[in-house]
């Protein structure tokens, strides 16, 4: 199977394709884990809320992959913003993910007291500039918070947006932001939690390449510029595939009835946590 390429941006080296850890329970992450990595992945996904960073953590261990070989990415949850919290919740993190540094830190959702995004923003640069963290980002912020926190960190400081992003959910004023901001869009719910899969639009556009709906997906997401997704499985066979979409290209007919399905089906937005949307 042909590995994922990289984003190398500003010493990023993101692998385009990821593992997610949502919603994959204790068992379930230590048998996938070691798993994903035999095939070959080398970006994992995980949060503080996901309450799995601890079999993350000795799945990595255990797996006889170099720490050095991949890119680890966790959150921080939102009652932990505040500046002093934020620190030692990554150092909790650090200790359930059995790791000295982070490859990748993100504000989970964009929710943040009345001193605004700047005290959180300058506590996430700091565990950076300690060392703890080699890259900082955001998640789930609309365009006019993106712009606010690269006007606070300056600059090539935030590496990432990750949002939800799929065949059924454009983006593009927000991807067109990120464009100009030049930050890379990490895609969640790249399969649309399973819906991409059954696609019969999708499936067929497979057929002519040898590939499922799944990969189809996948590919349409990762041919795009500065951009990486992260699907999550219970499944082998599904981890394999998902990895497997280096070797084909969507044609420009590909493209265009993908750019025909449905483009505003937004599957998460929890009312306590969501900004307001570009959409
Ligand atoms: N930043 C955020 O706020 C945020 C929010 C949501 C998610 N995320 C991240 O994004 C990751 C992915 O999102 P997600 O897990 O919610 O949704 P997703 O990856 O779009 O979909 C996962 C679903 O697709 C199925 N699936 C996966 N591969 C398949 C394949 N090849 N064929 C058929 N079905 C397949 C899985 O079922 P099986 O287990 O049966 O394969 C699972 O039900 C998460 O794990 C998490 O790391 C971040």
């Amino acid at each position: 199977m042909k590995p994922a390429p990289v984003i190398e941006q500003n010493g990023l080296n993101m692998p385009v394709m990821g593992f997610g850890t949502f919603e994959l329970d204790a068992p379930v992450v230590l048998h996938m884990v070691p798993k994903v990595l035999e095939l070959g992945y080398r970006h994992i996904d995980t949060a503080q809320i996901y309450g799995n960073e601890s079999q993350v953590g000795q799945a990595l261990e255990s797996s006889g992959v170099d720490r050095g070989e991949v890119f680890l990415t966790t959150k921080v949850w939102v009652d932990r913003f505040e500046p002093a919290r934020l620190a030692a919740s990554v150092d909790e993190s650090l200790e359930r993910l059995r790791t000295d540094y982070l490859d990748l830190l993100l504000l989970h959702w964009p929710l943040f007291g009345e001193a605004g995004m700047g005290p959180t923003l300058e506590a996430l640069m700091k565990v950076k500039a300690d060392g703890r963290v080699r890259h900082i980002g955001i998640s789930n912020f609309n365009i006019a918070q993106t712009r606010e926190a690269v006007s606070i960190c300056g600059p090539g400081e935030i590496a990432t947006n990750q949002v939800e992003y799929h065949v059924y959910l454009g983006q593009e004023k927000l991807r067109d932001a990120l464009e100009e901001l030049g930050l890379v869009t990490t895609a969640y719910m790249p399969l649309a939690k399973g819906q991409a899969p059954s696609d019969p639009v999708l499936k067929e556009i497979g057929k002519a390449h040898g590939k499922s709906a799944a990969q189809v997906a996948l590919r349409w997401l990762v041919e795009q510029n500065r951009t990486s997704a992260i699907p999550a499985t219970s499944r082998e066979e599904n981890a394999a595939s998902n990895l497997d979409v280096f070797d084909f290209e969507l044609t420009d007919a590909d493209r265009k009835q993908i750019a025909g399905l449905e483009k505003n089906r937004r599957i998460c937005k929890p009312g306590s946590l969501s900004p307001q949307w570009d959409d």
